[in-house]
Parts: structure tokens; sequence; C-alpha cells
């Protein structure tokens, strides 16, 4: 594994299976009453927070805090970031308390790679969402939760169809997913109006299309975009009825879908918008799921980017008693 993780592509076929292997691992470990593990004790994780964040701040957090690292949730609401102080001065700050890796979420794509290759801190940088760029460890949650739903738990997503709909050119999830699924074997669908898919989609290693219905009988997963309104300087569709009428999944789509298939959504949700509340709350919808393996995927990321060890190798047993010795 490199250093730092800032996109789904720093990750090889080889990388995200061990991610995967690893969080299934942790997962089995943390699902018991004490969840702490001792493995990152007197490292320091700051979680630097530019842009508003539920399920990934606090899963970032709870990851930190369960292998037992020293945690600083720094947000730029309520810092000197209001003052103007430059991203260059806040990482010069963290470096200065010894920071072992950063978890950065910022407005600006591109923010992590910066701040990675700047020179200015020592430690791993892990990017929770950069503008519309990417968000790998959302990407790495989405295949954690197919691999259980679709593989078996450790098997594989090859030849799997995944068909990801909505607000594709504001979405940072849709591009990681796209990168980390086309590494994993998986075919990918992206499915939006035309306004917005961005330019040179047709680069992608995936396809697209306009239209929902054509797709959803060979879908095995289907994952659901937030319409990213704050992001919206222009009117991209006529309506919100008719954008949901057109991109929405109702019941009556997700019973188009195969029995087995399952509905994604990475949150937060416009529920009666991209999705139907009774499609989000019904047994075929993972999207609690998907939280809960977040936290899984964010310990192992955490695991071996700062621990460097391989869980999912032949000493794994033993590997995984030392992480579990107080
Ligand atoms: C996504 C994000 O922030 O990129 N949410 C998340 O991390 N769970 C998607 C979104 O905001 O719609």
């Amino acid at each position: 594994m490199n250093r730092h993780l800032l996109s789904a592509s720093d990750l090889d076929r080889d990388d995200a299976l061990l991610v995967l292997d690893t969080a299934a691992e942790l997962a089995a470990l943390t699902d018991r009453a004490v969840k702490k593990l001792p493995t990152l004790r007197g490292r320091t994780v700051v979680n630097l927070f530019y842009e508003d964040s539920t399920r990934t701040r606090i899963s970032f957090e709870a990851a930190a805090k369960r292998l037992s690292a020293d945690v600083i949730n720094f947000s730029a609401k309520g810092s000197s970031v209001s003052k103007g102080e430059s991203l260059k001065d806040t990482a010069l700050t963290l470096e200065a308390m010894g920071a072992d890796a950063v978890v950065i979420r910022h407005p600006a794509s591109g923010a992590p790679d910066r701040l990675a290759h700047s020179g200015w801190i020592g430690g791993s940088v892990v990017n929770a969402g950069d503008g519309t760029h990417e968000h790998p460890t959302q990407a790495l949650l989405d295949a954690f939760t197919m691999r259980q739903h679709l593989a078996g738990g450790k098997g594989d997503l090859a030849g799997r169809k995944v068909t990801i709909v909505g607000d594709v050119l504001h979405s940072r999830v849709a591009r990681s997913n796209v990168l980390l699924l086309s590494t994993l074997g998986a075919h990918v669908t992206l499915v939006a109006p035309p306004t917005l898919l961005p330019v040179g989609i047709e680069t992608w290693p995936c396809e697209f299309s306009f239209d929902l219905d054509s797709h959803l009988s060979s879908t095995d997963a289907v994952m659901m975009l937030r319409v990213q309104r704050e992001r919206m300087n222009a009117a991209f569709f006529p309506s919100a009825r008719e954008y949901s009428r057109r991109y929405g999944l109702d019941v009556r789509r997700m019973n188009a879908l195969p029995e087995h298939a399952i509905v994604m959504h990475p949150g937060p949700m416009n529920r009666g918008m991209e999705i139907a509340a009774d499609v989000a709350d019904s047994d075929r919808s993972v999207i609690v799921e998907q939280v809960t393996n977040g936290v899984n995927v964010r310990m192992a990321v955490l695991y071996l980017l700062l621990a460097g060890a391989q869980l999912g190798e032949s000493e794994g047993s033993d590997r995984t008693a030392e992480v579990v010795a107080p």
C-alpha cells in the first residue's frame, strides 16, 4: 500500500482485497461487547473537516478510537480557518502536534493531494471526500457491503453488475466507486440525465445510460446518489418531480430488480427525491449496513497505513492475536 489513500486508483487489486479482507477480520473482532483493540495506541489521528459531514466524520472517529489512537477532531467552523488561516498553516499546526495521520474532507478537489505532497506534514493523508473528485473509503465500504451480499463475504465481485444512478456530475462517491469496482472486475453502468454526467465520461472505465428502467432487471446492486443541490449553480433538470419520475427509485422500480439485488445509498438521502422512503426502509436496502461497514473499513485503512502490518497474509491468525492482545 502507498503511504496515503487519496484516490481509489491508489489501490491495485491486491491492495483493495487486502483492505477488504482486513476489514472483514476486524469486523469479526469488533463484533463483541468490548470493541477496542490496542493496535494504534500512542498514535494520533486528526480528522480535518472543512465540509459538513455526519457519517464519514463519526465513522473515522469511531474507527481510530476502536484502534486506541488519540483522535483530534478539527472542523473548519469555529477554528482559525474562519479567520482566514490557510491550509498550509493549519497543516503546519497539525504537524507540530505530531499527527501520524490526517483524515481530510475539503470542498476543493485536490486538497488532500496538496496536503500529501506539499512536505507540510510527515504522516499519512486519507482523503475523506474532496470536492467533486474522490471519496475512496466510501467506495471501499460499498465494495465491502457488495461482497457481503453478492459474493459470500470474501468472494469475488468480478462480473457483478452495479448500476449507479443520479447526480454523477457532483459525486465523488460515483468516481471512486467506478475506479475501485473496475479494479475488482465488476461491471458498472452510470445512469443519469445528460446534464448530470461529467464531460469526458466516455473515458471512464464503465458504461453510461440515460434510461434507468432498461437496466433494472440485470442489476445486482443499485446505488442511488444524492442530488447535490448545494453544488448546483444552474438548473440541471426541470423540477424535482420530473427528476424523481425519471431517475428516482420507487417501489415499482425496486420490484423490477432481481430478487437478490441490493439497494444502496451513501447518505445523506433526499427521501422522496432520488429514493422513495418505502424503498430506503425496505428489506432490500443495505443503507444502514453501509454505515456499520464504514467503521470496519476505515479501521482497516488506518491500520494498514499506520501499523503497516498485513492481517490478510499467512500469519494472519498470529497477527490477529497480536492485535487483540492487551
Ligand atoms: C457522500 C459525500 O459526502 O460525498 N456522503 C458520504 O460521505 N456518506 C455523498 C453525498 O454527500 O451525497
